[in-house]
């Protein structure tokens, strides 16, 4: 897909509701996903590291069984929304967060929820591949094994390299450690662990920005097979992939306070990928995708 003309000024063309519409018609009408197929949501979610507010009132939904790209320039706040859906900011001890996460309807920052589960349920991958120190088959089972989960041991770790398309490159050597495989297969091996513990959400931050184009390229076409039984909301800096594999995309974008100078990262606009990249509403998203800024 094309990014938008770097001249255009054309008005997007949005045909106005008539106000009798249901909650599903006026979402399709604002590009969103239908209510009904909402798995994840940010709603009022704000984010601080001790006094720096990062992430501005960000309101969001994920699509189930879809590709959500968050982009944006550098220091916009994407990893930061990233990790506010499966709690991972819980780690960093200065960041705060403000509003409400849901999963399924639930607040996953709610007092009765294991932040632990909520991690299980909604897996992620890292931009830079990281195994753990061990051989394929244990990188495999070890999430597994923690939690306990019933079934075959051997029957789960064939399963996950199967769907990471992985199995045929290394069923001959599963007790090899996992540091002996090339980039694009540790990050397929990244994939592979987090899908053994049955995740339902896959986050995944620039899984293939350290990556060569062909491994790109293999993730890629992965991402876009797993969607048909995880919701998958990434990361990227690529435009290019974003248009290739997501069904929506966010803009994010970071102004400086006039007072503070400080750069508070806010969501400009949601959108249908196709809408974003050919016909996006706000002029800070067109300047971004054509180029001109970020
Ligand atoms: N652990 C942290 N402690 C303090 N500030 C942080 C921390 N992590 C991120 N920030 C700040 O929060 C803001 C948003 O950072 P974040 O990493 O979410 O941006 P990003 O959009 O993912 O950027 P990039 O594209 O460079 O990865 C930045 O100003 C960053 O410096
Ligand atoms: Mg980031």
């Amino acid at each position: 897909m094309e990014p938008a003309s770097t001249t255009s000024t054309r008005a997007p063309v949005i045909e106005p509701l008539t106000g009798v519409e249901t909650a599903a018609e006026r979402a399709r009408h604002r590009g969103l996903p239908d209510p009904a197929d909402v798995v994840m949501e940010c709603l009022g979610l704000n984010v601080f590291y001790g006094s720096f507010h990062a992430v501005h009132d960000v309101n969001l939904s994920f699509g189930r069984n879809e590709i959500t790209a968050l982009i944006g320039p550098s220091g916009c706040g994407k990893s930061t929304v990233l990790r506010c859906l499966n709690r991972m900011n819980d780690l960093i001890p200065s960041a705060r967060v403000e509003g409400e996460v849901t999963y399924d309807g639930i607040d996953i920052y709610g007092r009765a929820v294991d932040p632990i589960e909520v991690r299980r349920r909604i897996g992620m991958v890292f931009q830079k591949p990281n195994p753990f120190p061990k051989s394929i088959y244990d990188n495999i089972a070890y999430g597994p094994k923690i939690i306990g989960m019933d079934g075959d041991m051997d029957h789960i770790v064939e399963r996950a390299l199967r769907v990471t398309a992985l199995w045929d490159e290394v069923k001959d050597r599963l007790d090899d450690n996992a540091y002996g495989l090339s980039g694009g297969q540790q990050q397929r091996l990244c994939i592979a662990r987090c899908i053994a513990v049955s995740p339902d959400v896959i986050l995944m931050d620039e899984p293939c920005s350290a990556l060569d184009p062909v491994s790109t390229s293999r993730i890629e076409d992965l991402m876009v097979e797993l969607k048909e039984r995880y919701s998958i909301v990434i990361v990227t800096h690529n435009m290019q992939q974003a248009a290739r594999v997501s069904d929506r995309t966010a803009f994010f974008t970071a102004s400086p306070d006039e007072t503070t100078g400080n750069r508070t990262g806010m969501l400009v606009e949601y959108d249908k990928t196709a809408r974003i990249f050919t016909n996006p509403v706000d002029k800070r998203t067109e300047d971004y995708i054509s180029g001109r800024f970020g």
